[in-house]
């Protein structure tokens, strides 16, 4: 946990913010495996840590904008929980941990709730992700179910969003860290990909390395030979010679703060031709969001100049052909990257996109795309000092995509698909760092994971 003073601070900004009206920000609660008590491990909602900070299932934070009173809500537990978890503080005792003073159980929350209806003061509370926190919104507003997340408010949004997006030198700390456990994950695994080892070996090893940097890994860990699966979770292959290893996998640290880094190298540890042609590209083309991702510029543009470096490469390679201004106009180079190149992180590892990602990725200013591939971008807007988004570009063969593409005719001008017909067995490519925008520019955070052919080779070879 930050000091108190954080959190304090943070609840002040967000009730200024928002300026009138209870803010309601919901934590989560312990959800049931396959039976009620045995639970899949607890993560508490991130908007509840940022302005929380507490750990501990059945929270509901409240702000009062108009009296500046903030309120922690809970049910104590008795004697008949102290037997199984030991014995906890007390409600009381947490919110005065993160410097809040007043607190109540539930029943004095619905209290409150009825109150602040009757006075016709808004009340505040953001998109439920998890239907128990649906149905506890529905019950305390008297909402009908179905009609919570279209009353969620949009004043609260974009409050949360315009503080967290900006990350402050504590949560860079965090993120370095949660990337320093990414850097034994990674280096670690790549030693491993070696021909005759499975996939889930590895990935259990990753799993593994993030447990013993006390926190769970940020997402299902991707660990596979074929990466032109672009979100592949299966992990039964055997790894042979021949074939790219795309890993993509990062952690969380203690306070959840997260990583999200790709490594894909050849199993066996030496990279053949075809293998480094393609893997040279995207190399480019991910060290040139680093030199130009600055504040000022949109992610949109970022995307679209380093499209225009993988374009160049695929027409060297005769994948592609004509004008590469005109190919990424059309969109013809997204056939081998369909999928935007990165998203902002922080307390998640697609940071805020339970707010609905258009309200954390855009603004009046930068509409989504409408282009095929660019229409995944998931953060486009303006880049601003103190951001933290990932540079991930990739490049994937799909043969069911390129079968599609040229059954239609589509941009038959500048794809040459016999070419790209010898491609398919190749599977894909993605290198991803996670990037601080700077005054200047940006910076990589985190101990550099070996990236360069040469640099990937050698850690293999060690
Ligand atoms: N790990 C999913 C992603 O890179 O966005
Ligand atoms: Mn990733
Ligand atoms: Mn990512």
């Amino acid at each position: 946990m930050f000091s108190k003073e954080t959190y304090v601070a943070r609840r002040e900004q967000l009730r200024k913010d928002v300026g009138h009206g209870l803010i309601i920000i919901q934590g989560n609660n312990e959800a049931p495996c396959n039976y009620t008590d045995n639970t899949y491990w607890f993560r508490q909602d991130s908007t509840f840590l940022y302005f929380f900070g507490i750990q501990r299932e059945g929270l509901i934070g409240v702000l009062d904008c108009d009296s500046g009173q903030d309120i922690l809500f809970g049910n104590d537990i008795d004697i008949d929980d102290i037997v199984w978890t030991g014995p906890l503080p007390s409600v009381k005792e947490l919110g005065e941990s993160v410097g809040v003073a007043h607190s109540g159980d539930i029943k004095a929350l619905q209290q409150l709730c009825l109150k602040t209806v009757g006075e016709h003061r808004r009340i505040h509370y953001l998109p439920p992700y998890r239907s128990d926190n649906q149905r506890q919104i529905s019950k305390l507003l008297g909402l009908k179910f179905n009609a919570v997340t279209r009353y969620a408010s949009l004043d609260l949004i974009q409050a949360c969003v315009k503080q967290r997006s900006i990350k402050s030198n504590e949560e860079i700390a965090e993120i370095e860290k949660a990337i320093a456990t990414a850097y034994n994950m990674h280096v670690g695994a790549m030693k491993m990909a070696m021909p005759g080892r499975y996939e889930y070996e590895l990935a259990g090893y990753m799993e593994g390395q993030a447990r013993m940097g006390n926190g769970p890994v940020s997402f299902p860990v991707i660990m596979t030979i074929h990466g032109e699966t672009l979100h592949n979770h299966s992990h039964n292959n055997r790894l042979e010679t021949g074939r790219m290893l795309v890993m993509d996998a990062g952690c969380e640290t203690s306070m959840n703060y997260c990583s999200d880094i790709t490594r894909s190298v050849p199993v066996g540890g030496h990279f053949d031709e075809r293998q480094r042609a393609i893997y040279g590209i995207v190399l480019a083309a991910q060290l040139a969001t680093i030199r130009i991702s600055r504040p000022g510029i949109t992610y949109q543009e970022v995307q679209t100049e380093i499209s225009k470096i993988l374009a160049v490469g695929y027409k060297d390679l005769g994948i592609l052909k004509g004008n590469v201004d005109d190919i990424v106009a059309a969109g013809a180079h997204s056939l081998m990257m369909p999928h935007g190149l990165g998203h902002m992180m922080g307390l998640d590892v697609h940071d805020m996109e339970n707010y609905g990602q258009i309200y954390v990725g855009y603004d009046d200013e930068t509409r989504p795309s409408e282009q095929f591939g660019l229409d995944s971008l998931r953060c486009g807007r303006k880049l601003e000092e103190g951001f933290v988004v990932t540079d991930e570009p990739g490049c994937y063969f799909i043969p069911a995509l390129i079968d599609q593409w040229h059954a239609k005719g589509l941009h038959t001008d500048f794809i040459n698909y016999d070419e790209l017909d010898r491609w398919k067995d190749f599977g894909g490519i993605r290198i991803e760092d996670d990037i601080l925008i700077t005054q200047e520019g940006c910076r990589v955070l985190g101990k550099p994971i070996p990236k360069t052919i040469k640099e990937i080779e050698e850690t293999m070879a060690s």
